[in-house]
This record gives C-alpha cells, structure tokens and sequence, in this order.
C-alpha cells in the first residue's frame, strides 16, 4: 500500500507569489470552494475572520488520512497507528517553526482559541489567582477572551479590570499602565480585533505587563492569518489561536506557553494520554506537551493545520501583505465614499476588517441583501457586545478580507451596499 504521507505543499502550489509579485488568480486556484456560485453570482467570499477557506492540498490531506492511514496515535504498535502518530508530531514541528516557539513541548493542541484561553484560566488561573488579584483585558476582546476571566473571578475572588478604547479604536494606553499595578497577575489581549481590526501593539503591552511581574497571554486568532508571529521575539507567556481562520480544518487550534510556566501547571482534563502512569493510589501525569492532551485528538485537524502552514509558508509573505494592505485601503475607500454608510474601527494600525453600519438598515438586513448578489459577510455582534455597546450599535456588517479576495470582489461589495440603501430607503 502506497500511503500518501507527504503533507508538504508542492512546488507548483508554492510560485503564486514568487518574485514579489502576487499572482491572486493563481492563489485562487488552489481553492476550490472560491468558484462557486451563490444565488446564481460569483461567490465573494469576505467572511474570513468568522473562518477562511481551505486550499485543496489541506482538503487533500484530511481526505488522504481517512482514505489511507486512519488510525489512533500514540497508542498502537502497527503501522498506521506509527503513520498516524508521525503525521501529528510532524505537525506540531511545523507550528512550532511557524510560530518560533523553542521547542514542540510548547505547543499544545486544543480545539481553537477558546479552549486554549479557558485551559489557561482553567489550571494557570486557579493555580495562581487569589482574592484581590486583578487581571486585565480591554474592551475591544471578543466574548472568549472575557467570560472566562469573568468565571475565574468568581470561583477565586479576583478582579476583571478592562482597558479602554477611543472612537477610532484604538487602546487607551495610558490607562493600561494605570491600570498595571502589582495587584496584576494576567494581562489577557487581543493581537488583532476580529470587529475592529485595530492591530494592538503586543510587544510594549508585554513589557509593561512583565515589569510589574504579570503574566500576557495573546489572542492570536485574527493575527496569525495576516503577518507572521515570532512568539519568542513577543515575548508573550501564551499565545492563542484557532486553525480555521488560518486556512486549516475546524476543531483545532493551538496554545503555545512557555515551557516554564507549562511544567508548573497541573493538567486541565484527566483522562488518557495526559498520563504516564495510574493506580487507585496514584496517577502520574505525561510530559509536555502530552499533559494537556487529553485524549483521543483531532488528529486529521491537526495534520490539515500542518498542511495549512506548509501552504503560507511557500507563499511570499511580503507580497501577501503587500496584496492585503491594498485590498484594505482599497475596500475602506471604496465604502467611505457610500452616503450613509460608518466605518467602526478606523485605527492607523489595522488588519483587514471592514466592519461597518448604514444608517437606517439593520446589519442583518444589509447582510441578506448581500447575500442575494453572493456576497457573505458576517452580521450582529461579532461576539463583541461591548464594542457594540462602546460605539452605541445593535449590531454591524462586517467584510473580512484574506490574501485570495480581490478589488473586483470590493467593488462587488460596493454595488451591494448601495443597492442595500436603495431597497430600505425607497
Ligand atoms: N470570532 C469569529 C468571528 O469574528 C467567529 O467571526
């Protein structure tokens, strides 16, 4: 039997964008679902930032796994259970390498963001937090990077502090190095707003935070799918992401921590695999990363992130910033210019949101209107109720863009929204 173990992108997947020029429509072509239709139009897809879509080399290897070497790992002497098993450790090396953590025992795979955040609240948090102990988050988090401090709090007594935004979205920093005080013990904030797109700057949060002995963890999700991220250069004690909005499957994501910090926290779920040995009398827990997995993975997940990252990697990143910062500028332009239509989150530092409300017109009914010319983009909160209520909207339109989209489709987006204003006002 021929397995198909091979889960690096090929050569010809790899050129789209070699030479600093990025050939879109060549990226294009390495997703499938992009030339579909929707209502009898062209999908425009700009509902990224809720998940991006695949490349067919990640569709091709989950659909290789299960068509060839489906098995558990880490547990079986036979030969797919050994494929299996090294298909998910390689993976785990080529986070690690994208991310620059030092070693694979930093990198612990959970399900997205989410659980990588509530892990960390889970045993970090009521290992360390106390009554009276404060821990930070801004007002721009999305609802996971809040409700599970807000549970923390509760259970240990702790204080959840929240740093301000402007009208343009963009942290308040004086108030975060007010707020810092030796009371803090965990600064937890967003890299990129997924409503607003405001780009924080991390590297000095981090070290404001660490001179008064505090702990960060980065929200990495919307980060990660736009620039690259060199978790040791941050700095950062945890660092969190999701591998759906970073081109890979649904249902697995990462948390990096430092390897100090990860020795000294117990495990978060019992169960197999995070153990070394049990008896009635005791239980010994496994090494990193293996702790905090417990067990059967999402293991297909996990080699189609792998996969997903193999794909950016053989892309040129400056040219894909370069694509996506035009497509930005271009987009926030070409709405501007549309009476009656507000940009919500207009920070200098920005990535690739373009969240927005028409005056008079429900986002939901914007976004059912966009729909009909096969334009998706998400509407309502965004799992951010507060930044609706900071900037006093029920609800907004939010178009989120990735490396594949193009000014053509923003130019679709356009004709929709004025067509939205024309239909609810007349
Ligand atoms: N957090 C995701 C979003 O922003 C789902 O849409």
């Amino acid at each position: 039997m021929t397995v198909p173990l091979e889960t690096s992108v090929s050569e010809s997947k790899a050129t789209a964008s070699r030479g600093g020029v990025f050939d879109v429509q060549k990226v294009r072509a390495d997703f499938p679902i992009l030339g579909r239709e929707v209502n009898g139009r062209p999908l425009v897809y700009l509902d990224n930032a809720a998940t991006a879509q695949k490349p067919a080399a990640v569709i091709d290897a989950i659909d290789s796994y299960y068509q060839t070497y489906n098995a558990n790992i880490h547990r079986g002497v036979h030969r797919l259970s050994q494929l299996g098993t090294q298909a998910y450790e390689e993976a785990r090396g080529k986070i690690q390498r994208y991310i620059n953590a030092s070693s694979t025992r930093e990198v612990i795979f959970v399900r997205g963001t989410t659980e990588g955040i509530n892990l960390v609240a889970g045993s970090w948090g009521r290992e360390n937090l106390r009554a009276g102990d404060e821990v930070l988050v801004t007002h721009m988090e999305h609802h996971s990077n809040i409700v599970p401090w807000q549970m923390l709090c509760q259970q240990t007594g702790a204080v959840l502090k929240v740093v301000p935004i402007d009208d343009r979205g963009r942290l308040d920093l004086d108030q975060y190095e007010k707020l810092l005080s030796d009371r803090t013990r965990l600064v937890s904030v967003v890299h990129v707003s997924n409503v607003l797109g405001t780009i924080n700057p991390v590297r000095r949060i981090i070290d404001s935070a660490h001179q008064v002995g505090a702990k960060v963890l980065v929200d990495g999700a919307q980060a990660v799918p736009h620039f690259s991220v060199d978790v040791q250069a941050l700095g950062c004690d945890f660092y969190v992401f999701s591998g759906h909005k970073l081109f890979g499957p649904t249902g697995i994501g990462v948390l990096y921590g430092q390897e100090a910090i990860l020795e000294a926290m117990p495990p978060y779920q019992g169960g197999g695999d995070m153990i070394k040995s049990v008896s009635f009398d005791k239980t010994l827990y496994n090494d990193l990363p293996y702790k905090f997995e417990a067990g059967t993975p999402h293991i297909v997940g996990t080699i189609g992130l792998g996969v997903a990252v193999d794909y950016l990697g053989a892309l040129d990143a400056v040219a894909v910033a370069r694509h996506e910062e035009d497509l930005l500028r271009y987009g926030t332009e070409l709405l501007e210019s549309i009476e009656g239509v507000r940009l919500i989150g207009t920070a200098d530092e920005k990535a690739s949101i373009l969240n927005f409300v028409i005056e008079g017109v429900h986002a939901h009914d914007v976004g059912t209107i966009l729909d009909h010319g096969g334009v998706a983009v998400r509407t309502g909160h965004h799992c951010c109720q507060p930044v609706m209520d900071r900037y006093d909207v029920p609800a907004t339109a939010r178009a989120s863009l990735a490396f594949y989209n193009t000014r053509g489709e923003l130019d679709v987006l356009a004709g929709a929204v004025r067509e939205a204003i024309g239909v609810f006002r007349s």
